[in-house]
C-alpha cells in the first residue's frame, strides 16, 4: 500500500445513524452524538480487506497465536517513531484499559498508591478502586503555551510511598504530546524511587502533522529499567470494539515482572478480529493514517474557528481527534453538557468526569466529517440565543 494516496470517507448522518456501536446507540436518535472516542469514517482499506478475508474463511476463533501483530506493531514503532521493539517484550490483551489493570496489578501490590495527571481519561479515575490500588491525583500544569508534568508534585508523591505514575501520552483530553525533555525528566525522578511508569499511548498513531510523539520507553535506560507502555490500533483506525492491545515493555527486569504478574489468560482476552485488523493496520495503514491525521488537524481549526464568543481551546491538540474546551465564559450554568443535551440535542465529554475542577469544560470528538462538526458547532451556539 505505500506510495498510494489515500483518503477517508467520513459518512453522513443517515448513515451514521444505521450504526449500532455505542456512540451511536447510547442516546435519543436526534441527539447529536460527540463524546465518545469513536470515528465516523470507513475503515482503512488494508482492515477491510484483512476483516473481509476473515469473515470469508469463518476465522473467527479464538486470537492468533502467530507473531504477525506484534511485528507488525515493531515496524510500524521503528518506522512511526524510531523505537526499535523486541515483538518478545509484547503481550497482547483484550484492550489498553484491561491492559493498564493487569499491568498494575503485575507490578504493583494490593493497597499501593499509583498517581494519575487531571484533566484524564475519566477511567484513570476508576482503576484504582478496581485493582485494590489507591489513587492520587497530581494534575498537569497548564500555561497558555502549554500544558507539563508537575515533576516536583510527582517528586512529593513518590516520597509520600506512591509505587507508580500513570502517563497519558498524547494525553487525553487536552491533545498533548510529551517531550522527550520532559519524559527523560520523568524516567530520572522515578529512578531514584521503588515505583514504575505505566505509559498509555493508545492516542500515539494519532499524533498531528508538525507534532513528534515521544514513546516513552525510548528515552532513556531509566525508563526501559522502571516502566511498561500500553498500544492499540484500536482509536487510530477505529477498532475498539474488536479488541486487542499490546503491552510493551524494554527490559529483561519488566519483562520478567510483567511475566510473573499478568494473568495467563491475558492473550486469550483479545479478539481475533482486534489481532487481524490491528495487524493490517499497522503493516499497510500508513498511507490512509497519514490522510486521517490532515483531517483531523483541520477539523480541530474548524472548531477553533468557530467556537462562540467565551469559549475557547486554550492550548491548540498536538494529537488525538478530542478539542478539549473551556466553555466558562458561555454562562451554561454548572453542568454545561447537560445543559447542552438538553437544550441544543448535543452530547458532548462532561468536563467534571475529567477532574473535580474541570466543570466548566467540555469535550467535543472532531473524527467526523466537517458537516457534523460545523452541526455541533451550530448546536453550541444555539443554547446562547
Ligand atoms: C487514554 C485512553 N486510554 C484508554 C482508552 C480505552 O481504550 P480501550 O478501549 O482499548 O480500553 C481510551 C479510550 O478513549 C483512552 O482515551
Amino acid at each position: 500500500m505505500s506510495g498510494v494516496a489515500a483518503h477517508v470517507e467520513w459518512l453522513d448522518l443517515p448513515h451514521l445513524r444505521a450504526r449500532r456501536s455505542a456512540k451511536w446507540t447510547l442516546y435519543d436518535p436526534d441527539v447529536l452524538p460527540m463524546p465518545v472516542a469513536e470515528m465516523d469514517c470507513l475503515l482503512a482499506p488494508p482492515v477491510a480487506e484483512a476483516l473481509n478475508r476473515a469473515v470469508a474463511l469463518g476465522d473467527t476463533g479464538y486470537p492468533s497465536f502467530g507473531r504477525g501483530l506484534h511485528e507488525a506493531f515493531a515496524g510500524f514503532a521503528g518506522r512511526r517513531w524510531g523505537w526499535d521493539v523486541d515483538p518478545d517484550q509484547v503481550t497482547l490483551c483484550g484492550d489498553v484499559s484491561v491492559g493498564m489493570m493487569a499491568a498494575i496489578s503485575a507490578l504493583l501490590s494490593p493497597g499501593d498508591a499509583f498517581i494519575i495527571m487531571p484533566p484524564v481519561y475519566p477511567p484513570f479515575f476508576r482503576w484504582g478502586g478496581e485493582t485494590g490500588m489507591r489513587t492520587v491525583e497530581v494534575p498537569l500544569r497548564q500555561s497558555d503555551s502549554g500544558y507539563a508534568l508537575d515533576l516536583d508534585g510527582i517528586e512529593r508523591e513518590l516520597r509520600a510511598g506512591a509505587k507508580a505514575v500513570l502517563l497519558c501520552n498524547p494525553h487525553n483530553p487536552v491533545g498533548w504530546v510529551h517531550s522527550r525533555e520532559s519524559l527523560t525528566a520523568l524516567a530520572d525522578l522515578v529512578s531514584g524511587y521503588d515505583a514504575v511508569v505505566l505509559s498509555d499511548e493508545i492516542h500515539a498513531p494519532l499524533t498531528l502533522p508538525g507534532h513528534t510523539f515521544t514513546p516513552y520507553l525510548t528515552v532513556s535506560d531509566a525508563a526501559r529499567q522502571q516502566g511498561i507502555a500500553v498500544h492499540a490500533a484500536s482509536k487510530a483506525w477505529n477498532l475498539a470494539g474488536l479488541k486487542a492491545a499490546l503491552i510493551v515493555s524494554a527490559s529483561d527486569v519488566m519483562r520478567d515482572s510483567l511475566s510473573r504478574g499478568l494473568p495467563y489468560e491475558t492473550p486469550w482476552h483479545a479478539g481475533q478480529f482486534g489481532y487481524l485488523a490491528s495487524e493490517a493496520a499497522y503493516r499497510d495503514g500508513d498511507p490512509w493514517l497519514d490522510a486521517l491525521v490532515t483531517d483531523l488537524a483541520a477539523h480541530h481549526q474548524q472548531v477553533r474557528d468557530g467556537l462562540p464568543a467565551g469559549s475557547r481551546v486554550a492550548v491548540p491538540a498536538q494529537a488525538t481527534f478530542l478539542s478539549w474546551i473551556d466553555a466558562s465564559g458561555l454562562d451554561l450554568g454548572d453542568n454545561p453538557a447537560a445543559k447542552l443535551l438538553a437544550e441544543a440535542r448535543l452530547a458532548v465529554g462532561i468536563g467534571s468526569e475529567f477532574g473535580a475542577r474541570w466543570g466548566d469544560h467540555i469535550r467535543l470528538n472532531v473524527g467526523t466529517g466537517p458537516e457534523i462538526v460545523a452541526e455541533g458547532l451550530r448546536r453550541l451556539g444555539s443554547v446562547l440565543s
